[in-house]
């Protein structure tokens, strides 16, 4: 039986075939994200995977409630697997803010279901690191988040000549909007527009943005022009005075396609051009107050960067590491009479923190040397016994071939952990 289209299996490397993914590179992703995220002062936080599906029809916007999963329940309930991370974060900021210090740093990295088209950096499910500050008006925070962002890319190799991050505004386009439309309830239509430029074909563009009463071409110098407001520019200067000034620039063509967000928004992108968004993000100042039904404002702002992507361009820029079994030793048993006193040292070196694996049942010596050089363990250890009866163990390193034999006892501090 085959996985649903737009999912993945993992699997340990190496990898059995081209169509699946690895579960070693995920894993390397995920610890550099958790790195990146607690160098900044987030702690991490999670939720459920299933939520009312009203959660998402309020909040997100049109976009994503197209693509979610919904069903009822048994017990009659409507709900969905989550397309994103933020309602529900705003649901648990709100329902217990009073017991943080702000402002509240947070971090997750959640699995997220959307049904969408099948596409180069698009799947059914993807995991996403979100980083969010909550209790912070100030655009000092928009700054240190998006350092985190460009320091969390940066943590895996990748550098100002690989991505960029595309920085604008929902006021400057709020105030664009508003100097040239009295009706305000098509506000978000507009921006969904603006969102799409780069994707749609421009006559279509026109037409949608003729229907509202703007003229293209107008809006095209807008973003040509590209004048940071006041608050960009501060942002820019604050990230300047970081060293990080390179990997951002001011590009009113992202505005950011979800219904919540309403000030600094940002998008970070491969330099090429060759992929969707690595990540996007940016202020929604006004989301815990609607999910709160009024009783909590507190101003919001973070980031999404999925897995997908990501994987996608370290792979095609060379930076993910050879991922081997790690193992730090394997123990040989090769004359069974000596498996209960084997079975002690290996528990012995694992108390200790060392990775040490073994033939679980007799096997011929060279299957298991053959077995031990295939796992690319560091070391194989052997215990036997001396003319006299006293057991010592003996540990080859695999990569230099030396070899030293030591009282069982002794063991532990000769074996040097691989990493
Ligand atoms: P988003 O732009 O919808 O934002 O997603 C953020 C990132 O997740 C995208 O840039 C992309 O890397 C990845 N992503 C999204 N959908 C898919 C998909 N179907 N397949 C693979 N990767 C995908 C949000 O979700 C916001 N909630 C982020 C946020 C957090 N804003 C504030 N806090």
């Amino acid at each position: 039986m085959d996985r649903l289209p737009g999912f993945r299996d993992f699997y340990p490397e190496p990898l059995p075939h081209p169509d699946v993914w690895s579960a070693d590179a995920r894993q390397y992703i995920f610890d550099k994200w958790r790195a990146a995220a607690r160098r900044y002062g987030f702690r991490e936080y999670d939720g459920p995977p299933l939520e009312p599906l009203e959660l998402f029809t309020t909040k997100s916007g049109e976009e994503i409630v197209g693509q979610l999963y919904n069903f009822t329940d048994k017990g009659q309930r409507e709900i969905a697997l989550r397309p994103e991370m933020t309602p529900t974060l705003a649901r648990m900021v709100a329902a217990h803010e009073r017991n943080y210090k702000k402002p509240i740093k947070w971090f997750a990295i959640p699995q997220l279901f959307r049904y969408e088209r099948q596409q180069k950096g698009r799947l059914r499910e993807h995991f996403q690191f979100n980083a969010d500050i909550f209790g912070e008006a100030d655009v000092a925070a928009d700054a240190e988040l998006i350092a985190l962002l460009i320091d969390t890319l940066r943590s895996l190799g990748l550098t100002a000549q690989d991505f960029i991050i595309r920085l604008s505004s929902r006021n400057a386009w709020q105030e664009y909007f508003s100097q040239r439309s009295s009706d305000e309830t098509k506000a978000y239509e507009f921006y969904q527009i603006i969102d799409k430029l780069e994707r749609e074909q421009p006559e279509t563009s026109k037409a949608k943005l003729a229907a509202l009463g703007f003229s293209y071409d107008e809006i095209t110098s807008f973003i040509k022009a590209g004048q940071p407001t006041a608050e960009l520019n501060a942002i820019l200067q604050n990230l300047a005075a970081r060293g990080l000034g390179d990997f951002v620039k001011v590009d009113y063509q992202v505005i950011r396609g979800l219904a919540y967000y309403t000030g600094v928004v940002f998008e970070a992108f491969d330099q090429k051009g060759e992929f969707r968004a690595i990540a996007g993000g940016g202020r929604y100042d006004n989301l815990v107050k609607l999910i709160s039904g009024g009783k909590v404002n507190l101003p919001a702002l973070g980031f999404g960067m999925g897995d997908v992507v990501l994987f996608e361009l370290l792979k095609s820029r060379g930076l993910l590491p050879k991922f081997e079994a790690g193992l730090d030793a394997f123990c040989l048993i090769e004359d069974e009479t000596l498996r209960a006193d084997s079975l002690k040292l290996i528990q012995d070196l694992r108390a200790v923190g060392y990775a040490v694996d073994y033939s679980l049942t007799p096997a011929k010596p060279d299957k298991q040397f053959k077995r031990a050089q295939e796992i690319k363990a560091a070391h194989t250890i052997k215990l036997e016994r001396t003319a006299t009866g006293e057991l010592s163990a003996r540990m080859k390193n695999l990569n230099t071939r030396e070899e030293k034999v030591f009282a069982p006892a002794d063991f532990a501090p000769h074996l040097s952990p691989k990493s």
